[in-house]
């Protein structure tokens, strides 16, 4: 038998219907917020992610799907869905559409990682990008699509938030972070000392145990941001409290990705629940686009790991709306199918959900398939029924029985 490859999960019938229900969420605040849906595809060229996601964060050194295609090209299966959408964007110039543009997806991601708990080697991410806006209140209403779509789980998880500053305030962060670092950096990590070279901020979500003990004693960007840079930070904390977003402001966050600028967030599991801590994150990338080759543009976004979700929901014990009801099994207790398949036809029509019998089987056996499978009722047409032209319907949850004439039957569907 061959078995599935490490770090991936295949979605089986009796969960999909948790799927269906993500999607569903995703489809209502597509409606509410006006997003509009991008798809982008699975691989791009392999340049693509160095340069938009760095060269010296973990997802490009060890983590990407990369291969020579037949064509010699290095080509890599997407670990994140920012860059492919920013190279969309900027090649089909989607800044000639009225800006803000606000866009999402769902895609599978994948990223070479030791396989736990939450963790995988292939993912699903509900992303959103905002093109074209820069304001504080972007920020906010992006944070609340988020916050809306763990609501409609029946989750609230604590949003932590980091302000990255602009580019001035970086620089002079970042030379602090030198000056804090350079005699320490002997007793760090090896990548660390790599990361002290090509990017000091990534020493900041090191893993190690040591390096984690240092940092603590880190300088924080909270205390070299500009005057421009605090004032909006703490005018997004006020618009947060008004709209009921369970923000925390963490000074010490920071983001497995080189593009951000400014805002960046995380989702967490505070109970710890999970064991991998981020259910969700994002931030503010105002260079990106420009440095992959398009004109200055401010994005914001958001990416959310749908198997997280699930899992988290999992372990608190809350349960996913199962939408996947039959409303009807069509039992067949005659030899005449064709006033069978019309009558199913016609419920169909009136969108009604029901099966009838596809494998010969007797009434009994039909009635235990139809309690199985969880159908709410069982018509029951014999041919008796269809001389009369009235049917018994019996209700399997409240093990109810009701006789009904055929011209009544889709009024008692529906209510
Ligand atoms: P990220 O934080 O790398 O950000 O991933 C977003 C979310 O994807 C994580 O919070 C987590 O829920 C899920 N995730 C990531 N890796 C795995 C994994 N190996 N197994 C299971 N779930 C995982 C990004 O990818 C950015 N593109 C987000 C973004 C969009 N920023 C701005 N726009």
């Amino acid at each position: 038998m061959i078995n599935i490859p490490k770090g991936t999960k295949d979605v089986l019938p009796n969960e999909s219907y948790k799927w269906n229900e993500v999607e569903r969420v995703v489809q209502t605040l597509r409606h509410r917020y006006n997003l509009h849906e991008i798809k982008t595809p699975m691989f791009e060229h392999t340049e693509l992610f160095v340069r938009g996601v760095g060269n010296s964060t973990d997802i490009v050194n060890k983590e990407m799907y990369t291969f020579t295609d037949k064509g010699g090209r290095s080509i890599t299966l997407k670990p994140e869905g920012t860059a492919g959408v920013v190279r969309s964007f900027i090649e089909n110039s989607l800044f000639n559409e009225p800006l803000p543009l606000k866009l999402y997806y769902i895609t599978p991601c994948f990223r070479y990682e030791r396989p736990q708990a939450g963790r995988l080697r292939q993912h699903t991410q509900f992303g959103s990008e905002w093109f074209g806006c820069d304001s504080v209140e972007a920020d906010a209403e992006i944070l609340m699509l988020a916050s809306d779509f763990y609501k409609s789980f029946g989750i609230n998880p604590t949003v932590l938030i980091n302000n990255l500053g602009c580019s001035e305030c970086r620089k002079n962060y970042i030379s602090a972070l030198k000056e804090f670092f350079a005699p320490k950096i002997k007793d760090m990590c090896p990548d660390c000392a790599k990361r002290f070279e090509t990017n000091p901020l990534r020493i900041l979500d090191c893993k190690v145990e040591e390096c984690k003990q240092i940092n603590k004693s880190a300088p924080k960007i909270s205390d070299y941001l500009c005057e421009d840079c605090k004032t909006r930070f703490e005018q997004l904390k006020t618009l947060l409290t008004k709209l009921g977003v369970n923000y925390k402001f963490d000074p010490m966050l920071v983001r497995g990705l080189d593009y951000y600028t400014n805002l960046i967030f995380e989702f967490v599991d505070e109970d710890k629940k999970l064991g991998q801590n981020a259910l969700g994150g994002g931030g503010r990338y105002n260079n990106l686009v420009e440095e992959l080759g398009g004109k200055p543009m401010p994005v914001v976004g958001f990416g959310i790991g749908i198997e997280r979700l699930l899992l988290y929901l999992e372990n608190k014990g809350i349960e996913v709306k199962n939408n996947q009801v039959l409303d009807v099994y069509v039992a067949n207790a005659t030899n005449n199918l064709e006033p069978i398949v019309k009558i199913v036809k016609l419920l169909r029509d009136n969108n009604i959900s029901c099966e009838m019998n596809l494998s010969n089987r007797s009434l009994k056996a039909q009635f235990k398939y139809a309690d199985k499978i969880n159908a709410k009722n069982v018509l029951v047409i014999g041919d008796d029924e269809l001389k009369q032209k009235k049917f018994t319907i019996k209700n399997l949850s409240e093990g109810k029985q009701t006789e009904i004439g055929e011209e009544d039957l889709i009024k008692y569907f529906k209510g």
